[in-house]
This record gives structure tokens, sequence and C-alpha cells, in this order.
């Protein structure tokens, strides 16, 4: 992989890509924070340049230009990832390419349960307009409000419906990208068939900009649910959970559409943040599980069925089941807004991996022992997509600690447990990175982890598509 020279820009070339967007379509830095920063607040992008294009006529040229000079293109979607994939810690010399001013819906077929999107398109748009025609958009997560149809497809994005309907790969029939050279990629025909060769489009889905630019996408659809069931459940521990899971699924199926775990912990942590976020149950759990079932009309009922039969087991403590749509949206309040206390509550280090699912309650165990060895009084927050084997590890100071004393007190602490984590996930066949990406925060961690012949065809297959490393240089490539 040749190495990021960050060339810089020149003035010709920066006005020439101006020329090219109008007035309407570039942006200052100097009066754009959002664009550079993190939002864990860890790191802060630079970038000389902030460019908007209305259409990817105007990618392609900006990009052709770019490449002429060998000047390094940072692509931007929503600013939502957490792995630094879209800052440019580095250098300033660079062009931020945001899609947000492509955000039209190009055709939409509730028949063909097909939607096209163009990438600045923000996700809860998608969800809206698929269900305005009757039908659903399942890829879902806390930041649907600003993340966008690119960047989940950049990053191939999960979430809280993978283990019912896929991550963002398995909900894309097709894409439209700019190639380095500023060649147009057209792969958006929605076929269900084609098997005409390498599936390019699955190659730049997850590439995390550093082979070219996704514009648009041919997105799948499914049916709108006809009913919802949703249900906050108190549990003892986490292998209980994989317990409950089971007997669930004896009882639904294909319907559960969403399994997550929170521990006590985080629940305390949210209610404190958001007061009209409460703990539901009577009593503070341990361990608790947010399920949702969706389906046909009974779904609900057959729900609660399956939690009596959990009950009658004894394999749950307490539950409560949302009996309208506002219910629903405050236990969800309860999950989505971890990641907001736990950075709030000073979390030094997030970690975001997976195992086989069946494995999931001995890997939280291992990995909460590994973090505790380091030192017995940080505090731990284990949450995440239980049912489909991604875990979040969130690390807290000790009690009364601030986070700054606690840094600066043990320099190395955020690598130790950063290292504890991935080696209990490593020891049990996971992936230290199940659905946020390398981007630039785990670049180390995959020259450790990714398998040689891996990182091999990553590196051959990046020299080929972008020779002179303009794309997103920096990020994945290890
Ligand atoms: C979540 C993000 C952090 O699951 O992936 O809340
Ligand atoms: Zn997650």
């Amino acid at each position: 992989m040749p190495a990021a020279q960050f060339r810089k820009p020149s003035l010709q070339l920066l006005n020439e890509i101006k020329k090219i967007t109008g007035n309407s379509g570039w942006k200052h830095p100097q009066d754009e924070p959002s664009y550079f920063e993190d939002p864990r607040g860890r790191f802060k992008g630079k970038g000389c340049l902030i460019v908007t294009p209305q259409s990817t006529q105007k990618v392609s040229e900006i990009t052709q230009l770019c490449n002429q000079e060998r000047v390094a293109i940072i692509p931007y979607s929503g600013g939502t990832g957490v792995v630094a994939g879209q800052l440019s810690i580095e250098s300033e010399n660079v062009i931020i390419m945001s899609l947000e001013k492509m955000n039209n819906i190009r055709h939409i077929s509730a028949d063909d349960s097909i939607l096209v999107a163009e990438a600045g398109c923000i996700l809860e748009n998608v969800h809206n307009i698929a269900n305005e025609h009757g039908m659903n958009f399942p890829l879902n997560m806390a930041s649907k409000g600003s993340c966008r149809v690119g960047g989940n497809l950049a990053t191939n994005a999960g979430g809280i419906q993978v283990l019912r309907h896929g991550n963002a790969r398995d909900l894309c029939l097709g894409i439209e990208a700019v190639l380095p050279d500023g060649m147009i990629l057209n792969e958006l025909a929605p076929l269900q068939k084609n098997n005409t060769g390498y599936d390019v489009r699955h190659l730049m889905i997850g590439s995390e900009g550093t082979l070219g630019i996704i514009t648009a996408a041919a997105l799948k659809l499914k049916p709108l649910d006809p009913e919802t069931g949703t249900a906050f459940i108190g549990i003892s521990s986490p292998e209980d959970g994989l317990k409950v899971l089971r007997e669930i699924k004896r009882h639904l199926g294909d319907s559960i559409s969403a399994f997550e775990l929170m521990s006590g912990f985080g629940v305390q942590l949210v209610s404190a943040d958001f007061p009209s976020l409460k703990n539901p149950l009577s009593k503070l759990s341990e361990w608790n599980l947010l399920l949702e079932a969706s389906g046909s009309f009974g779904v609900d009922n057959l729900m609660q069925k399956a939690i009596m039969a959990c009950l009658e087991k004894d394999l749950i403590v307490d539950a409560v089941i949302a009996k309208s749509q506002s219910q629903r949206e405050s236990l969800w309040g309860l999950r989505e807004n971890i990641p907001d206390s736990n950075r709030r509550a000073g979390a030094f280090c997030s970690s975001d991996t997976s195992v086989i699912v069946s494995k999931v309650d001995v890997f939280i165990k291992d990995t909460i022992s590994a973090i505790s060895a380091i030192d017995p009084d940080i505090r731990i927050n284990s949450y995440g997509h239980l049912g489909d084997g991604n875990i979040h590890h969130n690390v807290f100071p000790p009690n009364g600690v601030s986070k700054t004393e606690f840094l600066s007190n043990n320099p190395e602490i955020i690598a130790t447990v950063r290292m504890a984590i991935n080696e209990v996930t490593h020891k049990h066949g996971g992936s230290i990175s199940a659905e946020h990406g390398i981007g630039r925060l785990k670049v180390d961690d995959a020259e450790l982890y990714l398998a040689d012949a891996k990182k091999l065809m990553i590196k051959r297959i990046k020299s080929v598509i972008d020779p002179n490393n303009i794309m997103n240089p920096g990020a994945l490539v290890v």
C-alpha cells in the first residue's frame, strides 16, 4: 500500500473544485467545526475545504481532479461513526466531501420491494418514506435521525434488528459509486439474481470510503409488520438471557426483531441523565433485556405467552410489556441513550466486539473478569445486541474519580483495557469490530488480529483500485 502522502491542494485545484460545486457547494472548515468532531470527543479532524456536491457527476469531476493532483478526499456522511473513519486526524491537507446535498429518493416500488436512495438521505427519512408506501426499511440504530445511507453502507452498519433482517450489506441490492479516478460505477439495478462476476457492490460496502464514494443505493424493503410487541425484562445473568432467547425463539421464531441486553448499571446511568426514563421494573435488575417481536396480528399475544413460559421456568425475574406507543418509546429510550450516558459518565473505553451467539454469556463473564483483573474498582457497563452476539463494554473510572484524574494517574489504562477486551474476543474466535468498522481508531488492532491472507487481500485490492491512495488515506487499510 502506498503511504498516505497528503499532498497539499494547490490554490488552483481548490478554485477549480469551487467552480464545479458553485458557491453553495463548499464551506470553509473554520466556519464548520461540526465536520471535525468525534461523537465521543476523543479526536479532532482536520481539512482545508468542505465540499457538498449536488450530483454524482459533480462528485466524479471533483474526484477526478483530486486524483490528478494526488490530493486526498475524506468522504463524510452523517458524522456519527465512532472509529474516526470520517476524520483526518493526521493532516489538514484533505478535502472533506459530504454528500448531504444528495438526499433524494430516486425511486420507490412496493411491488419490487425497492427504494433507491441517494447517499445523503438520513436513515430516518428513508424509514418514513418506506412507511408511507406500506413498507419498512429495517436497518435501525439510535443515530437514525442523523446518520446517512452512504455512511451506513460504507461502514456496513449493524444496529438493533440484525438478528432478523441482517446488517446494511444484507439490505442493499445495488449501488452507484464514484471510483478514485472519477469513473462512475453503476450497479444500481435492483436485481434479485445477478451472477456476473465479482460482486463489486459488496466490495464497496464496508470499504469505509477507501475504494470510492457511494453516491446512491438500491435498498431492500420489507412489508410493514401489522403488529409489534415490546417488553422490558429483568434477568439474573446473560446466561439466563440466552436461555430466554432459546425459549422465546420456540414461540416466536423469526418474529424476534430485537433482543438487546442492558446492565442494571446502564439503566441507572440513563435514568439519572433523563428523568423521564425510569426503570420500569419494581426493582433494579442486575441485567435486563429489551425484546421486540414484529409480525402478523397476534404477535404481541404470542410474545406475552412466551414471556409467561419464561417466568414459569424461572428464567426471568420480572417483565413489563409496553401498552402504548409512548411506553414503547420510553423503553427504547432506556436503551438508545446508553452511549450518550456512557460518555457523560466518563467512559474511557467503549468496545464493539462480537462472538457467536451461543458463547456470548461466557464471553461477557470472561471480559468482565479480565477488565476487573486490571483494576477491581473500575466500573463496567456491558450492553448490546445479545441476539446477534455483538456486545459493547464501556469502562469507567472508579466511583468518585474523574476521568481526567484517572487517566492522568493511569496513562496506559485505555490501551490496557482495550487489549484485554481484544484478547478475550480473539480467544473466543470473535471479531474486534462487529458493527462500527476499523476507521483510524482500530488500524493497529486490525494489524494484530486480522488474518495475514485477509490483510494481504485488503492491501492488494486497495492498491489496484486506488493506486494514488487518495480515498480516505489512513483509514481501514492496515
Ligand atoms: C449501540 C452503538 C454504540 O449499540 O453501537 O448503542
Ligand atoms: Zn451497537
